[in-house]
């Protein structure tokens, strides 16, 4: 008899255990039910990174990893960032006195440019400009990825003598020279160096995010958020296969991939001189890597693809759909997506407004 009570009291225990055990391993509630057998389809794709050569990219991943809202708390030391943005916004930092930041990343649409490529201090480049919005939330940076943080990623453009051609030192003495960034420096506390400069421009495109989308709220549980098309179009954009490349917050945005993962000829060497990652990195298996372009804000970004030569979003989506997955999608399809692709596009960043009028 007392081993009968014994027993079954261990029995409890080991129950209860279990359950707890299994209660945290389970996975976090996902964002989105819908989603989860749709994602992991048949396509296998890798992604090519240095070191190691192919990750495979379609192990088991809660949902809620695969695509987030933006965060709409994110901090910002608004002294610093006030400084990046005057700084953002000035032509003095060119060596011609004639082009900002700003010329190529406007600030009062889409942080990008509507030309299909960049022209600088030069009169000529070759690559369409990337919006500076929710650039905090990408992991690699430039069309090929090449830089790892956006403190790397600023000697790209400074000492691109074809953007800026500029220096660093040329700009901190520029700086020093200047009454307003004197006081703007010493009021945060800060010395004129490049390091601090740097800290400043990272500080401000930081604080460019573009939370509250309808998809954003949409993920946050409102299910109302979108309607009956853009629904359809985020189901046909898992199930297709568009969100084994566009994931993350940014809906893209790290992962870097052969533009033409179903043949060159498919878009890849056709579409321009630019060999992608391999320019970088001169390994032949690099050849025409791209980032996967991040998706937000994408129905205000036109032109489309690093070369800038696709004027159309529904025909940028056609594009993937023939290059990427090896489809031809049906032209409900392709509405479908464009519809959904039109809910990542959220309200400008809060901050611009803010400076503008001299809250800060
Ligand atoms: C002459 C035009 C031009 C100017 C000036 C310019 N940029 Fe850019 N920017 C570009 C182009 C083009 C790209 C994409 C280049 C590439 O991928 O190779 C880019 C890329 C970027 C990116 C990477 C975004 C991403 O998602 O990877 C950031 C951040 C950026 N620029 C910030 C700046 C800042 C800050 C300045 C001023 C110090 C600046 N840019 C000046 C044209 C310009
Ligand atoms: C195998 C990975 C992969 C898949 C799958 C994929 N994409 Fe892409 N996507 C990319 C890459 C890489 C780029 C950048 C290409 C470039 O311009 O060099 C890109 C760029 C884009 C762009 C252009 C963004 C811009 O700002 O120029 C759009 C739009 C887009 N993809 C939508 C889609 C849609 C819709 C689907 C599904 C039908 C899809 N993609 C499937 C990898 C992928």
């Amino acid at each position: 008899m007392k081993n009968k009570v014994w027993l079954s009291f261990l029995i409890v225990v080991v129950v209860s255990l279990v359950a707890v055990v299994l209660g945290y391993i389970a996975p976090p509630e996902s964002v989105d039910h819908h989603m989860s057998h749709h994602y992991h389809e048949h396509t296998k794709y890798t992604e090519h990174e240095e070191g190691s050569d192919n990750v495979d990219i379609t192990r088991h991943k809660s949902v809620s990893k695969v695509v987030s809202p933006i965060p709409s708390d994110t901090e910002v030391d608004k002294k610093l960032a006030k400084i990046g943005w005057l700084l953002f916004k000035d032509p003095g930092l060119s060596s011609n006195n004639q082009i900002s930041c700003e010329s190529c990343h406007q600030l009062s649409t889409n942080g990008a440019e509507r030309t299909e490529i960049s022209t600088g201090v030069g009169g000529q480049g070759t690559r369409n400009s990337l919006t500076v919005f929710n650039v905090a939330h990408n992991y690699r940076f430039f069309w090929d990825g090449r830089a790892n943080s956006l403190a790397d990623q600023l000697d790209g453009p400074v000492h691109n003598v074809l953007e800026m051609d500029s220096d660093w030192n040329r700009i901190t003495d520029y700086i020093e020279g200047s009454a307003l960034y004197q006081k703007q420096f010493s009021d945060a506390g800060l010395n004129i160096d490049e390091a601090n400069v740097k800290k400043a421009l990272v500080e401000f495109m930081n604080a460019l995010t573009t939370p509250n989308s309808q998809f954003d709220q949409y993920l946050r549980g409102d299910q109302a958020a979108l309607n009956a098309q853009q629904l359809r179009g985020w189901e046909t954009f898992q199930k297709e296969g568009c969100i084994t490349c566009h994931r993350g917050t940014n809906i893209g945005g790290g992962m870097m991939m052969r533009f033409g993962f179903f043949g060159e000829d498919k878009m890849g060497n056709q579409r321009s001189d630019d060999k992608g990652r391999f320019q970088f990195t001169e390994q032949a298996k690099d050849m025409y890597l791209f980032r996967v372009a991040s998706l937000r804000n994408v129905a205000k970004t036109a032109p489309y693809f690093h070369d800038g030569k696709t004027q159309t979003l529904k025909e940028a989506i056609k594009i993937m759909g023939e290059s990427q997955l090896g489809k031809t999608l049906d032209s409900q399809s392709i509405d479908d997506i464009h519809a959904f692709l039109t809910t990542l596009s959220g309200p400008q960043p809060a901050i611009l407004e803010e400076f503008a009028n001299g809250k800060e």
